[in-house]
């Protein structure tokens, strides 16, 4: 079954909303969670995981040997040999998340994510171990574990069978390189605005080619960069 390994110092905050919704209702059936306590790991009476940054300054630093030793735990599999599937540090400084990461993620056997808390980790655990740093944006949590379910969330509703109509996630933002078209339902007029014209056509071709116009034109207007790349995508297509 897919698996998602979280590395953490709050399991308690696990499944959170992980548990709700079609995604909680998949759990245990298309997929599974489990965390491990980096706390179990510290050292001393108070289980330090972490100690002040060399060189001064604020915060506190997660100690690499007690986080390298948290994740060999968490990589043993049931058979006693090491999970072969990505493993990645939340973080601001990582490499940005994406539907194109979600996707390539959500069709291996699992994920091991690792949560920071303080100011981060000693950088000898990167090197020392190879692992990823993934960013959810351009902003700073106080923790990995909110950003730890929304990458898992991304990633889980497109594993087959987990959303109860798969086909809703293959017209989504991203998919095609485009944000999604707009979207509308009754009443037809609501608040003196109307339901556009061609969506009550019928007519699928001309609605589809609408819907396209409109994703294109949001793309272009909200995100440059994803139209810019659209554009070039579109260019080498048709070369
Ligand atoms: C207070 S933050 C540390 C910020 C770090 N000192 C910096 O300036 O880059 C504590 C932890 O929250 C998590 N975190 C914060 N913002 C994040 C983001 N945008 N994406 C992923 N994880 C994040 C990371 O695990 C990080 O180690």
């Amino acid at each position: 079954m897919w698996t998602a390994k979280i590395i953490t110092l709050f399991p308690e905050v696990f499944p959170g909303v992980l548990g709700s919704s079609l995604i909680g209702k998949a759990l245990d059936k298309s997929w599974q969670l489990e965390t491990v306590d980096l706390r179990d790991f510290g050292c001393g009476v108070h289980k330090a995981v972490d100690d002040t940054p060399s060189g001064g300054g604020p915060g506190m630093v997660i100690k690499p040997d007690i986080l390298a030793k948290a994740l060999e735990v968490a990589q043993k599999n049931t058979d006693g040999e090491a999970d072969t599937w990505p493993v990645a540090f939340l973080s601001p400084r990582g490499r940005l998340f994406d539907q194109t990461t979600a996707k390539k993620w959500s069709m291996g056997k699992g994920i091991t994510l690792i949560c920071g808390r303080y100011e981060g980790v000693d950088e000898r655990f990167f090197e020392a171990t190879g692992v990823e740093e993934i960013s959810m944006g351009d902003f700073v949590l106080s923790g990995g574990e909110i950003a730890a379910q929304a990458l898992i969330e991304a990633t889980v509703r497109l594993i087959p069978n987990v959303l109860g109509n798969f086909e809703s996630t293959e017209n989504e933002s991203f998919i095609s390189g485009l944000l999604e078209h707009p979207h509308y339902t009754r009443p037809r007029v609501w608040n003196g605005l109307s339901v556009p014209e061609i969506l009550l056509t019928g007519h699928h071709e001309n609605i589809s080619r609408w819907r396209k116009s409109k994703a294109e034109e949001i793309t272009r207007i909200r995100r440059p960069d994803l139209w810019q790349r659209y554009c070039e995508q579109k260019t080498e297509n048709e070369i």
